[in-house]
C-alpha cells in the first residue's frame, strides 16, 4: 500500500520489517475506523485519498495532485503542513455537513514536515452525542445570554416617563422631541437628579436608531487608564493573558445606536483629544491594532458640572466642548418648578403602592407645603427616595409634614439653620440662639439616623423619650 510506505519513513528508529508491519495494521486498522482518510504533501496537495472519503465527498481519482481547499473548502490540512502540529479533534464543514476530523504532520526523519494525513473520524453526529449535546447547550446559552444583553442596551425609558407638567418641562421635553428626529448631537446639562439619563434613553428610544443598541458610558466611574479601551476596545493579541481575545468598545458596541457620554465633565484631557478624534474621523482604532473601524453612533452627552466653569480652568477642551455642545438641554432643578412636585410625587406614590402591593398613599396639604419649602440639592432622585422612606415608615394613608420631618428633618426650615452657617451666626446671635439651633440639629441628625424611630433617637441622644418629645414640640418639629 502507497500510503503506508509514506507513513513508514515517517517512524524511523523501529526495525525495518517490524516497523512496516506494525505502521501497516496500525494504519489500516485506522483507516477502517474511520469514514475516510486523506494525505497533502509538503505544498498542501492531495497525494492520496481512500475509496471511503471519495464517496463520501462525491469526487474521484481526479483530485490527487489539488490543492487541498479546491476540493474541501474549509480543510485545514495547510495549517498542519505549515505549523507542523496536529490538530487533533475539529468539526470540518462540508456543504450542509459537518465532520469530525483528526489532522496530523507527517515528518521526515530530519524532523522538516513533508505533509499531512487527515482521517474523518465520523460524519454522522450520533456518535458524539454526549459532546455534540453539551455543545449544542452552550451555544444556546450563548445565545441567550446575547440576546438578554441586547435587551439591556434598549432604552429603558420613554418620554412619558419623563414626569413633571411645569412650562419649562414641557419645553424641555419638546425640544428633546425634536432632537430625536435628528442625528444631532445633544448635550444634556442640569443638576445631580434632574433625569438627564431618563431623557437620553427617552431620545433614543423615540428616534429612528430605536432599535438599535443604547449603550451608556459613564467616564465618572471609570479608572482613567481603562477609558480608552473601554471607548475604542482591544484588539486581539494586544495584551497577554486575560485580554489576550481583544474586547469591544463601546463604539463598536453600540454600532447603528446611541453612545451616551455621562459624565463628560469629569474626562481627563488626554482621553478628551482621542475622543475628539474619534469624532471628527467618525472613525476608531482599537488599541493593538493598526485598523481603523468606522464608527455610526449617535452622541448624547450629559454633565452636571459647570462647563463653563471648566473650559475657564482649561480642564475641558473647548474644541470637544463645540463638537459635543450641538443642542443643549439644560434641565431645571426642581426648586424651579415646585408645581412639578405634586404630579410627580403622585406617580411616585403610585409606583411605590404597585410595588408593595399596599393602598395608594396621599400626602396632606402640610407635606406639599413643607416639600415646596424645601430645596431639593438631589432633585428627582432625592425626591423619590424620600417617598418611599416616608411611606416605608408611616402606616398611616395620609402622609403628613410629620412624616417629611422624619426622614428630611429640618425640611422646612431649610434656609435657615444649615450647620455651615452656624459659625456666622454665632457672632451675631444670643448664645441661647445658638444653643437651641445647634440642639435642633442634633435632634434632626438623631432622627435621620435613626431612620425616624423616636425612641432610637432618643437613645442616640442620651435623653428620654418624653424629653425627645418636649423638645420636637418645643421646635416645632412635631407639627402637622
Ligand atoms: N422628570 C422625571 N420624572 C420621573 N423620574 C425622574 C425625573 N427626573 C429624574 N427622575 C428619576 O430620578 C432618578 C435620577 O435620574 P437620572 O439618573 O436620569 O438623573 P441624572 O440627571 O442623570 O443625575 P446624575 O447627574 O446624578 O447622574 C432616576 O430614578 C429617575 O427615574
Ligand atoms: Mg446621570
Amino acid at each position: 500500500m502507497k500510503a503506508v510506505n509514506k507513513l513508514a519513513e515517517s517512524f524511523p528508529g523501529i526495525g525495518e520489517a517490524i516497523r512496516e508491519q506494525t505502521i501497516e495494521s496500525l494504519f489500516q486498522g485506522v483507516v477502517d475506523m474511520c469514514e475516510g482518510a486523506l494525505m497533502v504533501d509538503h505544498e498542501s496537495r492531495i497525494t492520496w485519498i481512500d475509496d471511503k472519503y471519495k464517496a463520501l465527498l462525491g469526487v474521484d481519482d481526479r483530485v490527487i495532485g489539488r490543492v487541498v481547499e479546491d476540493v474541501i473548502p474549509k480543510s485545514l490540512m495547510r495549517r498542519v503542513v505549515e505549523t507542523a502540529k496536529p490538530i487533533l479533534l475539529d468539526l470540518m464543514e462540508f456543504g450542509d455537513r459537518s465532520f469530525v476530523v483528526l489532522r496530523l504532520p507527517l515528518k521526515r526523519p530530519d524532523g522538516s514536515v513533508k505533509g499531512a494525513v487527515g482521517f474523518v473520524l465520523y460524519d454522522r453526529f450520533q456518535y458524539l452525542q454526549p459532546i455534540m449535546s453539551k455543545f449544542a447547550m452552550l451555544r444556546d446559552e450563548l445565545a441567550s445570554a446575547q440576546r438578554q444583553l441586547a435587551g439591556q442596551r434598549r432604552a429603558k425609558y420613554t418620554f412619558s416617563q419623563f414626569l413633571g407638567t411645569s412650562e419649562v418641562v414641557r419645553e424641555v421635553k419638546r425640544t428633546a422631541r425634536r432632537a430625536a428626529q435628528f442625528d444631532t448631537t445633544v448635550l444634556l446639562l442640569g443638576e445631580t437628579g434632574t433625569g438627564k439619563e431618563l431623557l437620553a434613553h427617552a431620545i433614543h428610544a423615540a428616534s429612528s436608531r430605536a432599535d438599535k443598541p443604547f449603550v451608556a458610558i459613564n467616564l465618572a466611574a471609570i479608572p482613567e487608564t481603562l477609558m480608552e479601551s473601554e471607548f475604542f476596545g482591544v484588539a486581539p493579541g494586544a495584551y497577554t493573558g486575560a485580554d489576550r481575545r481583544g474586547r469591544e468598545g463601546k463604539f463598536v458596541l453600540a454600532e447603528g445606536g446611541t453612545l451616551f457620554l455621562d459624565e463628560i465633565g469629569d474626562m481627563p484631557l488626554a482621553v478628551q483629544a482621542k475622543l475628539l478624534r474619534a469624532l471628527q474621523e467618525r472613525e476608531i482604532e482599537p488599541l493593538g491594532s493598526n485598523q481603523v473601524i468606522k464608527a455610526d453612533v449617535r452622541v448624547i452627552a450629559a454633565t452636571s458640572r459647570d462647563m463653563a466653569a471648566l473650559l475657564k480652568e482649561r480642564a475641558f477642551r473647548p474644541d470637544l466642548y463645540y463638537r459635543l455642545n450641538v443642542l443643549p438641554i439644560t434641565l431645571p432643578p426642581l426648586r424651579h418648578r415646585i408645581e412639578d412636585i405634586q404630579d410627580i410625587c403622585e406617580s411616585l406614590l403610585e409606583r411605590v403602592s404597585q410595588k408593595t402591593f399596599a393602598p395608594q398613599r396621599e400626602l396632606a396639604p402640610s407635606a406639599i407645603a413643607a416639600f415646596h419649602a424645601y430645596s431639593w440639592p438631589g432633585n428627582v432622585r432625592e425626591l423619590c427616595n424620600v417617598l418611599e422612606r416616608m411611606a416605608a415608615l408611616s402606616d398611616s394613608p395620609m402622609l403628613t409634614a410629620e412624616d417629611v420631618a422624619m426622614v428630611l428633618p429640618g425640611a422646612e426650615q431649610t434656609a435657615a439653620a444649615t450647620p455651615d452657617r452656624l459659625d456666622d451666626r454665632a457672632t451675631a446671635n444670643s448664645l441661647h440662639q445658638v444653643v437651641a439651633e445647634a440642639e435642633r440639629a442634633a435632634i434632626a441628625e438623631a432622627l435621620r439616623r435613626a431612620k425616624g424611630v423616636k425612641a432610637e433617637a432618643a437613645r442616640l441622644l442620651g435623653i428620654s423619650r418624653a424629653n425627645l418629645y418636649d423638645k420636637l414640640t418645643g421646635y416645632g418639629m412635631l407639627t402637622r
